[in-house]
């Protein structure tokens, strides 16, 4: 366990937020207020949608590409050509509201909104809801790699910097803990489905044919192997319609750094001291406090409190 080499002073001004119903979001044309207030009340979900929804940094833009390819058969004729982020719009951004109008049915939409300002039409839906979540040590080494690149995401000299705002949920779309607490009570509901990027990580196939079933697609064996090979982490990489590369400088700096970091589980260790975990474990236990659901990080540490490496 090493402490992160790359500790660099903060090269990004301060950035402002607004609180809607009590979750930041950066002050953006990209981010308003109407516009948030639209989608919870007057957004119309239809029936047939596809929700891609995630805490930032924990697999969005993986399962927006597997999701891509279920939908196309395997097919890489639209993954290949369209960007990603105009096949799955982000529903509560300014530019994402104009993008969806182009998609015709069945949508595919992806949001990092939390549960409790989401689309109230969806909760009258049959509308479905794929909801992916990562160890949050790695939300943290991802968030802080990503904000140094992202305009919406403010940067911080250190892990531990943003360590604390990470905990403190003081960031673009609010705290982990309560993102996951309000989209876990979906849990059992025959149109909620949540998988982890480490079940990804760990069986690929295996989870693509899980989401299928979920979603009620069949694949053959081919198109079954297009999808995995094609959402592999340097099939994505290689991509530009999957990459980000294509995204004006205006949104990613791209000289700071790439969207497809590393594409790993575990990357806390490389980054966390000991003092971090036992920090963060302090914190987790008593936000998750009776919590029902046991995900795998839960086992990344003892009783005791010690972190297992
Ligand atoms: P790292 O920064 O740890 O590398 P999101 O899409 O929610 O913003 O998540 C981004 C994270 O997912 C980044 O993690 C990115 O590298 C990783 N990722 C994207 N595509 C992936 C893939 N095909 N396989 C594994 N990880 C992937």
């Amino acid at each position: 366990m090493q402490r992160d080499a790359g500790d660099v002073s903060s090269s990004k001004p301060s950035l402002e937020f607004f609180h809607y119903k009590g979750v930041p979001f950066t002050k953006d044309s990209i981010f308003t207020e109407e516009n948030i207030r639209f989608v919870e009340s007057e957004f119309q979900v239809q029936d047939d949608d596809v929700y891609n929804v995630t805490y930032p940094k924990s697999g969005t833009t993986w399962m927006l590409e597997i999701l891509s390819l279920i939908y196309s058969n395997g097919d890489t004729a639209r993954t290949r050509t369209v960007p990603n982020w105009l096949r799955s719009p982000w529903i509560e951004t300014t530019n994402g509201q104009e993008q969806l109008k182009d998609l015709t049915p069945p949508r595919v939409l992806t949001s990092h909104l939390p549960y409790h300002i989401f689309a109230k039409s969806f909760f009258t839906s049959k509308a479905k809801i794929i909801y992916t979540l990562r160890n949050p040590k790695d939300v943290v080494v991802s968030l802080y790699h990503f904000s140094k690149i992202s305009r919406f995401f403010q940067d911080a000299r250190s892990v531990d910097e943003y360590l604390d705002i990470f905990l403190r949920g003081d960031l673009l779309y609010g705290s982990w803990f309560d993102h996951v607490r309000g989209w876990m009570q979906m849990k059992g509901r025959s149109n909620f489905f949540f998988i982890t990027y480490e079940e990804l990580q760990q069986d690929l196939r295996g989870s693509v044919v899980r989401i299928c079933d979920f979603l009620g697609r069949e694949l053959d064996e081919a198109a079954l192997d297009s999808v995995v090979e094609n959402v592999a982490f340097k099939a994505m990489n290689d991509n530009k319609m999957a990459n980000y590369t294509y995204l004006s400088d205006e949104f990613l700096d791209h000289s700071k750094g790439s969207f497809m970091r590393k594409g790993i589980s575990g990357d806390w260790k490389n980054h966390f001291t000991i003092a971090q975990c036992d920090h963060f474990h302090r914190v987790y236990r008593e936000k998750m406090r009776n919590f029902p659901v046991k995900f795998s990080w839960d086992e990344d540490w003892t009783e005791e409190g010690a972190p297992v490496l």
